[in-house]
């Protein structure tokens, strides 16, 4: 498998093809960023707290979460800690319904995992029979997002439950929630019932973190512990601590997002239907977009125009789509009129 290929470093024009919070996080973020002193970015950071404040806002006890350098590293900690296989033993498997945040495949190649993709139906809609045929007596690890990226199609919680009573014993379903916010919908209050289930969730999205990177793990506190020790003692920093205590106090910013995610969304449809292209309704802060033989012209065209925006077309089941980011009003509607003027200029 080839390495991971970042995106070109891109800052100097509008960047909806990360999925990020364009409007970036709260001011009260920078305002406790601005109050740290010397001595706390001298020693060790202290995350009592920054659990804590994750903890209360997720609705779990502090024994459930784990804090982590972006859910990245969580997601990394999930392959290592469960897919790595003893020596001469086969390769446990991961299974991964497609088209899937890309990090599951690489992270499991890592871990020396064999990865065992379940291929998409045209809709999206989530492929259960096909997942549960996947499962093996190998298979050590599901990795689910939900709603999932790049679809944005958000999967039913009763199909979580049905995948955690199938997989063999030793085996964890991961629920990757990056997304879970602009859906509204978490797995997390059924934790408790199902112990071989782990949520990994990032405030790199709707909180606007992502420069700072901080997400974390939520589960039961004997599962969570083969993960805690694949990540790294200090690995989140001061400045992600002391941001989060400060983002969670500010719910207001997150509701003003989430209000502007919805209302972009509408307009990007609405675009779409004017321009004669499709979209997959989505429960996230992005959108795939279906544009055939346009796609090369559109993504170019927003290039040239200092908007980026993600060709997916090579992700399975994905052939002819583009995804965009749908946060800030304003910034959507610059996108989309660089939409048009390129479709129209190549008609
Ligand atoms: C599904 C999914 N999981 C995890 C991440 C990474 O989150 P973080 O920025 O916390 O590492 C992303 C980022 O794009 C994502 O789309």
């Amino acid at each position: 498998m080839s390495h991971y290929q970042k995106p070109p470093e891109l800052y100097d024009g509008l960047r909806l093809h990360q999925n990020e919070n364009t409007g970036g996080c709260s001011p009260k973020v920078i305002e406790a960023l601005a109050r740290l002193r010397p001595d706390q970015i001298g020693f060790y950071p202290p995350y009592a707290d920054a659990t804590a404040a994750v903890a209360r806002y997720l609705g779990v006890s502090v024994e459930q979460v784990t804090l982590a350098n972006g859910l990245d590293e969580g997601i990394m900690a999930v392959a290592v800690a469960y897919l790595r296989a003893p020596a001469r033993h086969d390769p446990f498997e991961a299974v991964v319904p497609e088209p899937a945040f890309e990090i599951f495949r690489f992270d499991t190649a890592v871990a020396g995992g064999t990865l065992v993709q379940v291929m998409p139906r045209s809709d999206f809609s989530f492929p259960l029979d096909e997942v549960l045929a996947a499962i093996t007596p190998r298979t050590r690890a599901v990795f689910l997002t939900n709603p999932n990226n790049p679809t944005g199609v958000a999967m039913p919680l009763e199909a979580i439950r049905t995948i955690a009573a199938a997989v063999p014993s030793g085996a964890i379903v991961f629920v990757d929630e990056a997304y879970a916010e602009f859906a509204g919908l978490s797995f997390i209050p059924q934790l408790p019932a199902h112990p071989n289930v782990v949520v990994g969730r990032t405030f790199s999205k709707a909180f606007g973190l992502a420069g700072l990177r901080i997400g974390c793990l939520v589960g039961a506190p004997e599962t969570l512990d083969p993960i805690r020790r694949a990540i790294p003692v200090y690995s989140v920093n001061i400045a992600a601590v002391a941001a989060i205590v400060a983002a969670l106090q500010d719910l207001d910013h997150l509701g003003n997002y989430l209000r502007q995610v919805a209302e972009s969304k509408a307009l990007l449809y609405a675009a779409c239907d004017r321009l004669g292209l499709t979209y997959v309704k989505s429960s996230s802060n992005f959108v795939l977009i279906g544009a055939g033989n346009r796609v090369d012209a559109l993504v170019q065209g927003a290039f040239d125009r200092g908007i980026y925006i993600r060709n997916r077309s090579t992700e399975p089941g994905c052939a002819g789509r583009i995804r965009i980011a749908a946060g800030i009003v304003e910034h959507t509607q610059r996108c989309i009129a660089v939409m048009e003027e390129v479709l129209c200029a190549a008609r």
